[in-house]
Parts: structure tokens; C-alpha cells; sequence
């Protein structure tokens, strides 16, 4: 696709890599809106990048809301090519039954079904113009779960999935799907995680949204911003193949349809 002149929404806008991607999105001549929870951040990213970015009220968890956003954004700048489905949670680092249930259903609810919510919004009106692109973010953590990080790790592998799916699904509809899968990056989120990784250094954010945005104009699914997690990638994948072996029912001959 290309990007110059196209509307794009990027939830979780007013912060860190969501912010990265909004500033990433105008250098390439996009309009750009930003949704999110927090008016405060909002104001201070649309100040930091000249107030050139629509500001727009969003909770991702909310289906109304989504449904206000968007006829909000689609009132002012039109209809949306491009949707970043960026917000999200993290949890301390924590043993799996220190976490809390309210813990679980919000941090799966924001970053689990707000973006299911953000594709039911926005993926209807992109297949029936045959045009749009929908970039999922996910986390390194969506494809090497770390220990102690349990639930934040599966809502972003159950991004992962999501997303691949949906690949598959909206590519004949001439509708593309990438999912970025940062490493540590610069952010409020990044800051509260300094006990496990104050040790690692973060990535800038608007490098991810230039990554972003090349994956946008080529089509591709898997964005690598931090290639420095492919030995650790390598290293699953062989735990993985390693545990293949002779069918459980010895003689079964498979149903795996071709994807
Ligand atoms: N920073 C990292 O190192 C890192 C690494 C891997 C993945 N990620 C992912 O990147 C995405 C962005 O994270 P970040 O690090 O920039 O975090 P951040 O905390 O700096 O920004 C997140 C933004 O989302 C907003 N938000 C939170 N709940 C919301 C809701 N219910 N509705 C709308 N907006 C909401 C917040 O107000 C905030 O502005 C997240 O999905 C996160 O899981 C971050």
C-alpha cells in the first residue's frame, strides 16, 4: 500500500511504540488519528509531534466506544486504511498465582479482545472497498513466553494467532494483516519493568514505526524489530520439533488440512 495520503488509527496512540508508530505514520504523509484511554497522553504526543494527530477518546474494551471512535475519525478524516491495534497491559513479574483474577480479565480484555474489537470495528468496511491493512501488536513475548510473565505471554501469543488467522482470512479480500513483535522499547510500559531488564536497552519507538510502516508498503506479516531474540526463537522451535514423534495411535495417518 501506498501510505501517502491514506487515514490511519493507531490505538494506544498517546504513548511509547503506539506513539512511535503515529509519528512513523505522518513522516510518510499518513493522517493520523490516535485513540486511547488516557487524554493526558494523547495531548502530550499531539503537542511533541506539532498537533498534527486527531485526538479521540478510546477504551479498547468497550464496543461502543469503538463504535464512537470510529465514527468520529471516519467523520473528520474519512474512512480508515490503515488500523494499528496497539494498546496494552503488561503485569509485574510475578509466579503465575500471585496474579489476581481482575488482573487477568483486564489485562486480557485490553490486550486480547480490544483487538478482536478493533477488527470487528474497522475490517467490514476495509474487505467491502477491497483495501486496508491491520497491524496487530504483539511482543516478543507472543513468540518466546518468559516464566514469571505467564499471562502477559499468552495474551500476546493469542495475538499472534489472531493475527495469522486473519492473514489468512482477509488476504483474498485484498485486506493485508502484519504483526509487530517488539522487543524492550521505550515506553511507560518499558519503565515499569526495570526490576527483570534493567540491564537490557530499549529500543527508540519510532523505529518500530518505520518498520511499520515498510511492512504496511510491502505486505509482509512478521515484523522483526529485534532480531537479537532469533537465537532464543531457535531455540524453542527445537524443544518443539524435538518432542515430534510416532502418531499417539499408532497407524493414524492425519487430517492436517494444508494452510
Ligand atoms: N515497550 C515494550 O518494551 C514492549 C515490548 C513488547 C510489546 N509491547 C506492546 O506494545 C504495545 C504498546 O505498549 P507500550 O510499551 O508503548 O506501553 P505504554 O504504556 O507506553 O502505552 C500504552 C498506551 O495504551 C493506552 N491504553 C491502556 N489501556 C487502554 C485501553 N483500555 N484503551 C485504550 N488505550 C489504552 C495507555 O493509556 C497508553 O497510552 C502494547 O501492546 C505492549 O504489550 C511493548
Amino acid at each position: 500500500m501506498d501510505l501517502n495520503g491514506k487515514v490511519a488509527v493507531v490505538t494506544g496512540g498517546g504513548s511509547g511504540i503506539g506513539a512511535g508508530i503515529a509519528e512513523a505514520l505522518l513522516e510518510k504523509g499518513v493522517r493520523v488519528a490516535i485513540a486511547d484511554i488516557s487524554a493526558a497522553h494523547m495531548a502530550e504526543e499531539n503537542e511533541r509531534l506539532g498537533g498534527r494527530l486527531l485526538t479521540v477518546a478510546l477504551d479498547v474494551t468497550d464496543p461502543a466506544s469503538w463504535a464512537a471512535m470510529k465514527a468520529e475519525v471516519e467523520g473528520k478524516l474519512g474512512p480508515v486504511d490503515v488500523l494499528v491495534n496497539n494498546a496494552g497491559l503488561s503485569h509485574p513479574f510475578k509466579p503465575i498465582e500471585d496474579v489476581a483474577d481482575a488482573e487477568y480479565d483486564r489485562l486480557m480484555a485490553v490486550n486480547v479482545k480490544g483487538v478482536f474489537l478493533g477488527c470487528k470495528a474497522f475490517v467490514g468496511g476495509m474487505k467491502a472497498r477491497r483495501s486496508g491493512h491491520v497491524v496487530n501488536v504483539s511482543s516478543a513475548n507472543g513468540l518466546i513466553p518468559f516464566g514469571t510473565f505467564s499471562v502477559y505471554s499468552a495474551s500476546k501469543f493469542a495475538v499472534a494467532g489472531m493475527s495469522e488467522a486473519l492473514h489468512q482470512e482477509l488476504a483474498p479480500h485484498g485486506v493485508g494483516v502484519s504483526i509487530l513483535y517488539p522487543g524492550l522499547t521505550k515506553s511507560r510500559m518499558a519503565d515499569q519493568q526495570v526490576g527483570r531488564i534493567s540491564s537490557m536497552v530499549p529500543m527508540g519507538a519510532v523505529w518500530l514505526g518505520r518498520a511499520v510502516c515498510r511492512a504496511i508498503e510491502d505486505n509482509r506479516l512478521h515484523v522483526i524489530s529485534h532480531p537479537d531474540m532469533k537465537p532464543a526463537i531457535e531455540r524453542r522451535i527445537d524443544v518443539l520439533f524435538g518432542d515430534f514423534g510416532e502418531p499417539a495411535e499408532p497407524g493414524y495417518r492425519g487430517a492436517m488440512p494444508r494452510v
